[in-house]
């Protein structure tokens, strides 16, 4: 069955204010992000963790945005400008089976995949393009909803990762989701 991807119109519902009680970003991502690294956040929709990755990388940092609607990033960068934040953010389109960061090989830090990953048409595509752009010990938080993606699918795509090189490290505990640290060798 063909993945359903999550439409344009819906991202300014997953930045609702609420959200922020149950999946605060900051409580997420500070144990991953520090100031002065570059980021990888492929499937970013309009930016509910972008911005305050970008506040967590400093000045000295980046975030890449990558995303297969042009309406989500288009929503992200007004976001991230109001906030005074888009010179941080660099935004690219993808094509639904390349995100094209052939370019950032061996240079990411820490990677956010945000309930995404079930959108893709291959995770095992998908990880093995990313996995090469980690650096040694980088890592990627891979998070999918709980409920809407059954376990077995998450464990397919955890597999998906290893396949490509990268190793379980840890299971974070985030409301209502499945969740794997998986770190490059
Ligand atoms: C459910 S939204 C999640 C957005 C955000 N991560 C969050 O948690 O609020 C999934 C996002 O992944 C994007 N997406 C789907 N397939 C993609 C692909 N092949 N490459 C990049 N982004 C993709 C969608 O356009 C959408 O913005």
């Amino acid at each position: 069955m063909k993945p359903h991807v999550c439409p344009w119109w819906l991202g300014p519902l997953l930045n609702l204010p609420m959200r922020r009680w149950v999946q605060d970003p900051v409580r997420i991502l500070s144990p991953f992000v520090r100031e002065g690294m570059t980021v990888l956040e492929p499937g970013p929709g309009m930016g509910f963790f972008t911005l305050d990755l970008a506040r967590l990388v400093g000045s000295t940092g980046q975030v890449i945005a990558v995303d297969l609607q042009p309406r989500m990033l288009a929503g992200l960068m007004r976001r991230a400008a109001k906030a005074g934040l888009d010179a941080r953010i660099e935004t690219r389109v993808a094509a639904a089976k390349r995100m094209g960061i052939d370019d950032l090989k061996g240079s990411v830090d820490f990677s956010l995949a945000f309930a995404m990953v079930h959108e893709l048409p291959s995770p095992q595509d998908f990880f093995a393009e990313l996995a090469p752009c980690l650096k040694p010990n980088g890592c990627v938080l891979m998070v999918e909803p709980a409920g809407h993606v059954p376990d077995d699918v998450f464990v397919d795509q955890v597999k998906a990762a290893c396949a490509a090189g990268l190793v379980l490290s840890e299971r974070p505990k985030i409301w209502r989701s499945l969740t794997a640290v998986l770190r490059q060798g």
